[in-house]
């Protein structure tokens, strides 16, 4: 398949005339694949009512197909018609965070697909506030049904450069709308019950749920504790498979910061593969005098959770491009947004973590 490339700058006016908004909104209504920016990360998107499209999607991620996919919406009205139900604390978390990185979990009407849902009876939904993402849809006229636009078990793509590496030739056209901002996808949290549980820590963190809503559980894909080989069943399906791989080894090292360096440091000097390093402005400064000969690459600074987010994905995918063997990471506070890069990183490392 021939695929297309446009690039549109998502703060262009007039988004909804732009020809490219057009031509991608009559692929997605006819059935075919469009990779789009959000305010998260890439996503791939298909008429999320044609279960023949949403086919589609599977085949070109190579996704296992219990894995069920977020329906997204451009305005309030879209959502009636995918659910049964409005629970109240829904309300109250559409009110604070849509559009944007959030998804809730909500229990589904007939009308959606059970090829969307992987075979459940709830189905996932999220407003994105990307303007390219919400011009696409409003002219595809339907709920568009997307996961990240990576092949599965790769890292999500937070460029479009990502995108076309993984789905050049797979999908009818990619939008180029530049970097995604947030860089890490969107939180879910289900409310099919009566306390809310996080089932995906994403773009919105923990805190910030808990002061709009109160009480959150916290689903046993996303407990902190979980270790290498420990059986677990997550209420998001998509929680269980090794994730956002890069090809290399991924080993982190958690613990209190001395200790972490010392670790870093003596695995240095003894490492017989080509290693790299993934780690804090902070850790890499105290490492100096070992790292003159590795590729290094720094995450963000300690304090700023926000910027290591929106980088983790990227620096990934660059020590694939540069042969590393073994990749060593620094373990990260699990407040803010460090809850959800250490769950992509400690998912990633398939849960290899050494703490000192
Ligand atoms: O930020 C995002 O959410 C991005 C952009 C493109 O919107 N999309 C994304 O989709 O990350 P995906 O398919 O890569 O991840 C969707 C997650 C998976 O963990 C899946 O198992 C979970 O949401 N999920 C979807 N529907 C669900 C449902 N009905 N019940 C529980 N989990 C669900
Ligand atoms: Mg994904």
């Amino acid at each position: 398949m021939n695929t297309a490339i446009w690039e549109i700058n998502p703060s262009a006016g007039n988004l909804h005339s732009h020809q490219a908004i057009l031509e991608g909104g009559k692929i997605l209504r006819s059935g075919g694949l469009v990779a789009f920016p959000t305010e998260t990360v890439y996503g791939l998107g298909a008429n999320g009512l044609n279960p023949q499209a949403v086919e589609k999607i599977y085949l070109a991620k190579g996704r296992p197909s219990d894995n069920p996919l977020i329906l997204h919406i451009v305005n309030l009205a879209g959502l009636e018609p995918l659910v049964t139900e409005v629970p109240e604390k829904a309300e109250l978390l559409m009110e604070a965070f849509w559009p944007g990185p959030l998804t809730l979990v909500f229990p589904k009407r007939a009308e959606v697909p059970l090829k969307v849902t992987g075979g459940l009876e709830t189905v996932a939904v999220r407003m994105p506030s990307h303007p390219i993402a919400q011009a696409l849809i409003a002219a595809a006229g339907v709920p568009i049904a997307a996961p990240s636009a990576n092949r599965s078990g790769r890292p999500s793509p937070t460029l479009a450069q990502h995108v076309i590496r993984d789905m050049d030739g797979r999908v009818e056209m990619i939008i180029d709308g530049g970097p995604c901002q947030m860089g890490i996808e969107s939180t879910v949290v289900d409310l099919s019950g009566s306390v809310p549980i996080l089932l995906r820590p994403g773009g919105i963190s923990l805190e910030a749920l808990q002061a709009v809503v109160g009480d959150v559980l916290l689903d046993v894909g996303v407990a902190s504790k979980v270790s290498a080989g420990e059986e677990f069943k997550p209420k998001a399906p998509g929680m269980k498979y090794r994730h956002y791989s890069p090809k290399a080894e991924l080993v982190i090292i958690e613990g209190e910061s001395a200790r972490v360096k010392a670790m870093i440091a003596e695995m240095l000097e003894s490492a017989e593969q080509k290693v790299g390093l993934l780690a804090t402005r902070e850790m890499v400064e105290g490492l100096q005098e070992y790292l003159p000969s590795i590729p290094v690459k720094i995450l963000g600074s300690r304090a700023d959770l926000d910027e290591m987010a929106a980088r983790l994905f990227k620096l990934l995918r660059e020590f694939d491009e540069e042969d590393v063997e073994l990749i060593i990471a620094e373990g990260l506070p699990l407040h803010g947004l460090g809850l959800a890069v250490m769950n992509r990183l400690r998912k990633a490392a398939g849960y290899h973590i050494l703490q000192v």
